[in-house]
C-alpha cells in the first residue's frame, strides 16, 4: 500500500508537471522519478510500473471522489496533498503548495462533475492502453465530404528562388533567468536566483544560456531572432507555440502574458515586414494545460482572458475578420500569399494534460467541424493549405480526436501540404498513414526543435529551421522541398563570451539522401533507420540538436530504437501498427 500511495501521489504531480515537463525523453530511467518524467505516452514504462500506476491512480481518484461527497472543502483537499508531498518530500515545499493550489480547484471540480469512471479518468489522463480496458472518452467522427480527390504528393525541384519558411518552436523565454545561478537545481526550472545559486565546483548558468534544466534569457531570443533573419531571409515564419518558461507552480496570468507580450514584440522587431502565423501552445494557459470546454463556461472557467490577449497581439499579422475564431477557440484561417491558406489549430482540445475534456470531450469549440470547413473551401478553390499547431497528434494527444484528425488529412491529403508542430523540443517528423490502410502514407508533421535549451533529460541546443519550399509564384505546389535546422553551441558561446554562433547543422535531403520530403519519403527513411545503424545514428544526433555529451545518442538499445522510430510513425494514437510494423522489422533484423 505504500508503494501505491507513493505512485498515487506521483499521479498527482504528473497532474500538474509531467505534462509540462514531459518533451524530452530520457533513456536512463533510473528511478521512478525520471521514468514519469521522460515519456509523454509513458510507453517505456514497464507493464508492471504501468498498472501500479493505473492503479495508485484510480486509488487516488475515488480518494478524492470519497472525500467530495463526505463533504471536503477544496483547500482540505488540498491540504491534505501538499502534505503529501512534502512528507515524501517530492519536491521543495514550493512547489507542492504552487502546484496544488494551481491545479487543486479544476481537479476537484472535474472529479465532482464528469461522468467518466476513474478507470476512464486515468486511461485518458496516462494514456495507456491497458488501464483496465480503457478505449477513449466519448467517441465522436466528423462528417467529411464525398468527392475526394486522387491522392497526390508532388516532390518538386528546387525552384531558382525558393520560398523559404522560418519555423520556431517552444521558445519558452524566462524573464527571471539569472547568469551564475545553479543548472541543476531541487526545481523543476532552474537558472533563477530564487531556485539556488552555483556553488564552487556547480555548474553556473552562463551569459547565453545554461547547460540544465534551464529556459533562456530574452536576449538569447532576441539574438536567436536576428540570427534567424540573416542567415534565413525568409519570405514568411511560422511559431508553434509554448512562449512562457517552465515555472509550471509558480505562475500567474500576468507572469504568461508578460512572456507573451515580450515574445510578441521581439518578433515584430526582427519581422515587421513578413507574415508571423502562430500557433498556441500548452503552457500559454494558467495552470498549463487548461482550456476549459464551453459547457463549464458558465461555472465560471475561463480562458477568454488569454483568447483576448491573443486575437490582440495576433492581430499584427491577422486581418481583423479572423479574429473572432481566435476568441472562439484559438484558431485561425489566414491566405498570407495567393493560392495558400494557413490553417493555425488549437491542439489543445486534444491534450491529455487538459482534464477540461473530461467534462465534454466532443469536438469542443466545434474545432474539427470548422477544419473540415475550411478545408473543404480550400479544395474547392484549388488552394493548398499548411497546417499549423503545437502538441503533435501522435503525442499526448486524445485517442478520438487524434483519429478524427488523422481521417480529416486523410480525406484532404492531396490540398494539405505541410503540418508543423512543435511541443516535444526534439528534432523529429509524424508521418500520417490513410485512417483505411495504415501502411499508405498520407501527411507529414514536421517537429521544428525548441529555441529553448530546456528538456528534463539534458539540455538542447537552440535551434531554429527553414523549409525550401515551391511557393510565392503563379500555380506553386506550396510542397516542402527540404530542410535546414541551424542550431548554436551553448558551451563554445558562454566560454568566450561572444556572441553566439548558429551553424548549418545539416539539410534533411543531404542527410539522409533522400528525393524529397514527401509522407513516402519520409516513411521510407524512418523504415530504413529500422536497420540501417549509420542512417539511425546520423537522425539521433539530429533529434538531440547537436548538444555536447550525446550519451542518449549513444545508449540508445534496441528498445530505445523501437520507441524512438514508433514515435515518428506515430500520428494517429489510437493506432499502433505503423508502430508494430517498425518493430517487426527490428525484430526480424536481430
Ligand atoms: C461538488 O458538487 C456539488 C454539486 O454541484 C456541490 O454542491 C459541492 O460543493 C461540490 N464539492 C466540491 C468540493 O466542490
Ligand atoms: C470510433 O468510431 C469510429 C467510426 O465509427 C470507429 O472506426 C472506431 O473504431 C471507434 N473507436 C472506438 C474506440 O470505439
Ligand atoms: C501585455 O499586453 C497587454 C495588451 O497590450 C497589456 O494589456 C498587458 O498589461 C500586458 N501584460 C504584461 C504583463 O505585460
Ligand atoms: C561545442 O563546443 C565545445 C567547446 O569548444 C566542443 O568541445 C564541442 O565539440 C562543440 N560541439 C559541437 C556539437 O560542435
Amino acid at each position: 500500500m505504500k508503494m501505491a500511495n507513493h505512485s498515487s501521489f506521483w499521479f498527482l504531480i504528473y497532474f500538474g508537471c509531467l505534462a509540462s515537463f514531459s518533451p524530452s525523453y530520457s533513456y536512463h530511467q533510473t528511478d521512478l522519478a525520471n521514468s514519469y518524467f521522460s515519456s509523454g505516452q509513458f510507453t517505456r514504462l514497464s507493464p508492471e510500473i504501468r498498472d501500479l500506476t493505473c492503479l495508485g491512480c484510480r486509488t487516488l481518484v475515488s480518494g478524492v471522489a470519497d472525500r467530495i461527497n463526505d463533504g471536503a472543502t477544496v483547500e482540505e483537499i488540498e491540504e491534505a496533498f501538499i502534505l503529501e508531498c512534502v512528507v515524501l518530500d517530492l519536491f521543495p515545499g514550493d512547489v507542492c503548495e504552487g502546484m496544488v493550489r494551481l491545479l487543486g480547484e479544476q481537479v476537484v471540480y472535474v472529479v465532482n462533475h464528469t461522468s467518466f469512471e476513474p478507470s476512464d479518468i486515468c486511461g485518458f489522463v496516462l494514456g495507456f492502453d491497458h488501464c483496465s480496458g480503457y478505449t477513449g472518452l466519448t467517441n465522436w467522427t466528423v462528417d467529411l465530404p464525398p468527392g475526394k480527390p486522387e491522392p497526390d504528393h508532388p516532390e518538386p525541384q528546387e525552384p531558382e528562388s525558393p520560398f523559404r519558411i522560418l519555423h520556431l518552436s517552444d521558445l519558452h523565454v524566462d524573464l527571471d533567468y539569472a547568469e551564475g545561478a545553479a543548472v541543476n537545481c531541487d526545481y523543476p526550472l532552474c537558472c533563477r536566483e530564487a531556485y539556488g545559486m552555483a556553488q564552487p565546483g556547480e555548474e553556473a548558468a552562463g551569459p547565453w544560456g545554461g547547460r540544465g534544466h534551464c529556459d533562456i534569457p530574452a536576449h538569447t531570443l532576441d539574438h536567436l531572432l536576428g540570427q534567424a533573419k540573416e542567415i534565413v531571409q525568409p519570405h514568411m515564419v511560422y511559431v508553434t507555440g509554448d512562449l512562457p518558461p517552465h515555472d509550471v507552480w509558480d505562475q500567474t496570468r500576468d507572469s504568461n502574458m508578460a512572456a507573451l507580450n515580450l515574445t510578441t514584440s521581439l518578433l515584430y522587431k526582427h519581422f515587421p515586414d513578413i507574415p508571423v502565423l502562430a500557433a498556441l501552445g500548452n503552457h500559454e494557459a494558467v495552470p498549463v494545460n487548461s482550456y476549459p470546454v464551453p459547457s463549464v463556461y458558465e461555472d465560471g472557467w475561463d480562458i477568454t482572458w488569454l483568447y483576448e490577449n491573443l486575437a490582440e497581439k495576433w492581430s499584427y499579422w491577422l486581418p481583423d475578420e479572423v479574429l473572432p475564431d481566435v476568441l472562439q477557440g484559438g484558431f485561425y484561417v489566414v491566405s498570407p500569399y495567393p493560392g495558400l491558406r494557413v490553417i493555425s489549430v488549437n491542439m489543445n482540445y486534444c491534450g491529455t494534460g487538459n482534464f477540461f475534456l473530461l467534462m465534454d470531450n466532443v469536438d469542443p469549440v466545434d474545432e474539427m467541424k470548422w477544419l473540415v470547413y475550411q478545408l473543404t473551401e480550400a479544395e474547392n478553390m484549388g488552394d493548398k493549405v499548411h497546417i499549423l499547431g503545437h502538441i503533435p497528434s501522435g503525442d499526448t494527444c486524445d485517442k478520438t480526436w487524434s483519429h478524427v484528425f488523422n481521417s480529416v488529412v486523410t480525406r484532404f491529403e492531396s490540398t494539405i501540404r505541410g503540418l508543423f508542430f512543435g511541443h516535444t523540443h526534439h528534432d523529429e517528423w509524424e508521418v500520417m498513414y490513410d485512417v483505411d490502410d495504415a501502411t499508405r502514407p498520407v501527411g507529414i508533421q514536421f517537429i521544428t526543435p525548441s529555441a529553448t535549451t530546456y528538456s528534463y533529460a539534458h539540455y538542447k541546443s537552440p535551434s531554429f529551421r527553414v523549409y525550401t519550399t515551391d511557393g510565392g509564384y503563379d500555380q506553386a505546389t506550396w510542397a516542402v522541398i527540404d530542410h535546414t535546422t541551424y542550431s548554436m553551441n551553448l558551451t563554445e558561446a558562454n566560454a568566450n563570451g561572444l556572441e553566439p554562433i548558429y551553424q548549418e547543422r545539416y539539410s534533411a535531403v543531404e542527410a539522409y539522401g533522400v528525393t524529397g520530403l514527401s509522407p513516402a519519403s519520409i516513411d521510407n527513411l524512418v523504415t530504413n533507420m529500422a536497420t540501417d545503424d549509420a542512417l539511425f545514428q546520423t537522425y539521433l544526433r539530429h533529434r538531440f540538436t547537436y548538444a555536447e555529451e550525446p550519451s542518449e545518442v549513444s545508449e540508445c538499445d534496441t528498445d530505445c530504437r523501437k520507441s524512438t522510430l514508433c514515435t515518428l510513425v506515430t500520428a494517429d494514437s489510437s493506432d499502433d501498427r505503423p508502430c508494430q510494423r517498425i518493430k517487426d522489422i527490428i525484430n526480424g533484423n536481430e
